[in-house]
C-alpha cells in the first residue's frame, strides 16, 4: 500500500507514550488521519505514516523515543516514502532540533498543534516534490480538541478533555514547559460531547486535564465542582472519573459533588509527591503535609469507601532519611488504593534541574523499593477485605493474564480478572470477588456456578 506522495492516502500507525492526555491526543491524531482518508495499519511495518506521540516527563521516556526512532530509521531505509511524525511533549521541547538528531523525521508537531496536521501534510508533499526537508508547527495555540473527530480506543470508556496545560510549575516538572499555560474548554462544549457519548452508548467518561480542579469557565460561571455536577446530570453515563487533581485546588465542594451523584466513581487521583513539608516546599507544591491529610479526611468523611491513588517522587534533591520516612508515614496513614512511584529525574529547563542533587542513585532506588513494598502490603490487605463481596465491574477487555480471561475495573478503579463471555465487554456486571492478589483481584460473575 505504499504511495508516492504525502497527500495520497494509505495507512497509519501511532505509538503512544505517556499519560492519558497523550492517549487522547493520539485518538485525535487518528481521527484527523482518518478524515484525510488514511486507515489504521495492522502493524507499523505496513504503515505509510508512523507517528510517535511522545512523553518527556522523566529521562526514561526520552530514551524510549530515541530507541524507537532508531527502529523507524531502518523502516524508512526500506521504504523512503514512509512519513515519520513526532508529536507530543518531546516534539514540543526539542522542536526542529529533532530534524538534526533524527534526520529521517518528516513532521514535528507540537502539543497544541494537532489540528494543523492536514496543512503540514500538504506542506510536506510540496517540499518532497521540490527536493525534501521536514515540516513543523510548534506554537502553543489555544486549540483544544473540543469538537474534534476522535478514533477512540474503547467502545465503553471515553476520554473528554476539559482543560489543557499547567500553571503550577512544580520545581521538578517539565509539563508546564511543554503543554503551555492553562486553558479551559467552555462548559457547554464539554456537556455536548458527553451527551453525544451517552447517545453512542459509552458507559464511562473520564474528564481529563493536567490539573482538572483548576478548571474555570468564567462566562458560564463554572468551576470544576460545578462542571462535575452538571456532567453527572447528563443521563446515560454510568461512571464518571476525572484526572488529575492537584491537592492545593481540591476542596470540600468537589467531595460534596462526588457524594451527591451515584455515577461519579468514589475514586480520586490526588498525588502527594512527598510527605515532608521541607521537600513539598522545595517542590513548590503549595500545600503542607497537614493540609494534604485534612483534604483526605474531608474525602473520607463524604465518601466512606473512597479509593485514593497517588504519585510519590523518591530521592528529590535534598531529601533526607527523615524526609523520606515522612513519605512512608503519609502513605501508611492515607492507605492509598494504588501508588505510582518515581525516582526523581532532572528535567531540562525546570527549577530543580539546577539543584545540587546529594541523594545517590543507590539511595533513590532503595527508597523507591521501600515505598513500593509498603504499598504492596497495603494493597494486599485492602484486596483481601474485598474477598466474598459483590462488586460492580465494568468489563473492559481481555486480561493481561491471557488464558481467555477478561478484565475489568471496580468503581474504586481496582483491576478484576474473571472468566466471562466476551459479549460482556463494555458492560457493568456484578462480580463476586474470590481472590486477592497484590495488584489485582479475581472473581466470577455473581450467581454463576
Ligand atoms: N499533573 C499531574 C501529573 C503530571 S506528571 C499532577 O500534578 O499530579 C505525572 C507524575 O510524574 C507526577 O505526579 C510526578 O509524580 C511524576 N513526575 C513529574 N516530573 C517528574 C520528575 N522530574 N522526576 C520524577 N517524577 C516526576
Ligand atoms: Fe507538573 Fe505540577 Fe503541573 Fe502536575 S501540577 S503537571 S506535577 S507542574
Ligand atoms: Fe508525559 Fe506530556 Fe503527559 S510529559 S506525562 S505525555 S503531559
Amino acid at each position: 500500500m505504499n504511495n508516492n506522495g504525502a497527500s495520497a492516502t494509505g495507512s497509519y500507525y501511532i505509538h503512544t507514550f505517556g499519560c492519558q492526555m497523550n492517549v487522547h491526543d493520539s485518538e485525535y491524531l487518528a481521527g484527523i488521519l482518518e478524515t484525510l482518508g488514511y486507515q489504521a495499519a495492522a502493524c507499523e511495518e505496513e504503515a505509510d505514516i508512523i507517528f510517535l506521540n511522545t512523553c518527556s516527563v522523566r529521562e526514561k521516556a526520552d530514551q524510549k523515543l530515541f530507541t524507537k526512532l532508531g527502529r523507524v530509521r531502518l523502516m524508512k531505509r526500506a521504504n523512503p516514502n514512509l512519513i515519520v511524525g513526532v508529536s507530543g511533549c518531546i516534539a514540543q521541547r526539542e522542536g526542529e532540533r529533532l530534524f538534526d538528531r533524527a534526520p529521517h523525521t518528516d513532521i514535528v508537531l507540537g502539543t497544541r498543534a494537532i489540528s494543523r496536521l492536514p496543512v503540514l501534510l500538504e506542506e510536506l508533499r510540496q517540499k518532497r516534490d521540490s527536493g525534501g526537508g521536514g515540516v513543523s508547527f510548534l506554537e502553543l495555540t489555544d486549540d483544544l480538541p473540543g469538537s474534534a473527530v476522535f478514533v477512540r480506543g474503547s467502545k465503553a470508556v471515553a476520554y473528554v478533555t476539559i482543560m489543557e496545560g499547567c500553571d503550577n510549575f512544580c520545581s521538578y516538572c517539565i509539563v508546564p514547559l511543554v503543554r503551555g499555560r492553562e486553558i479551559s474548554r467552555p462548559a457547554e462544549s464539554i456537556l455536548e460531547e458527553v451527551r453525544q457519548l451517552a447517545e453512542k452508548g459509552y458507559v464511562e467518561v473520564q474528564l481529563l486535564g493536567q490539573n482538572v480542579n483548576s478548571y474555570r469557565d468564567e462566562n458560564a460561571g463554572f468551576d470544576f465542582a460545578a462542571l462535575l455536577d452538571e456532567v453527572a446530570r447528563v443521563g446515560g453515563i454510568s461512571r464518571l472519573r476525572f484526572i488529575t487533581s492537584h491537592p492545593k485546588d481540591f476542596d470540600e465542594s468537589i467531595a460534596a459533588v462526588m457524594a451527591r451523584h451515584d455515577n461519579i466513581c468514589s475514586a480520586i487521583h490526588l498525588p502527594p509527591q512527598s510527605g515532608s513539608d521541607r521537600i513539598l516546599k522545595a517542590m513548590s507544591r503549595k500545600y503542607t503535609r497537614k493540609e494534604y491529610l485534612n483534604k483526605v479526611e474531608v474525602l473520607k468523611d463524604y465518601l466512606k469507601n473512597v479509593s485514593i491513588s497517588g504519585d510519590f517522587i523518591c530521592g528529590f534533591p535534598g531529601e533526607s532519611e527523615e524526609d523520606f520516612k515522612l513519605s512512608l508515614d503519609l502513605a501508611g496513614e492515607v492507605g492509598f488504593s494504588q501508588l505510582f512511584t518515581f525516582i526523581y529525574s532532572p528535567r531540562p529547563g525546570t527549577k530543580a534541574e539546577s539543584l545540587d542533587d546529594d541523594v545517590s542513585r543507590g539511595v533513590k532506588v532503595d527508597r523507591l523499593q521501600h515505598l513500593q513494598e509498603l504499598q504492596l502490603r497495603i494493597q494486599r490487605k485492602k484486596h483481601e477485605r474485598l474477598v466474598g463481596t459483590i462488586e460492580p465491574v465494568l468489563i473492559e477487555g481481555e486480561s493481561a493474564r491471557g488464558g481467555g480471561q477478561l478484565c475489568g475495573r471496580t468503581e474504586g478503579n481496582l483491576v478484576v480478572n474473571l472468566t466471562a463471555p466476551r459479549e460482556l465487554i463494555g458492560k457493568i456486571v456484578s462480580v463476586e470477588i474470590g481472590e486477592a492478589g497484590g495488584y489485582s483481584l479475581g472473581g466470577r460473575i455473581a450467581g454463576s456456578p
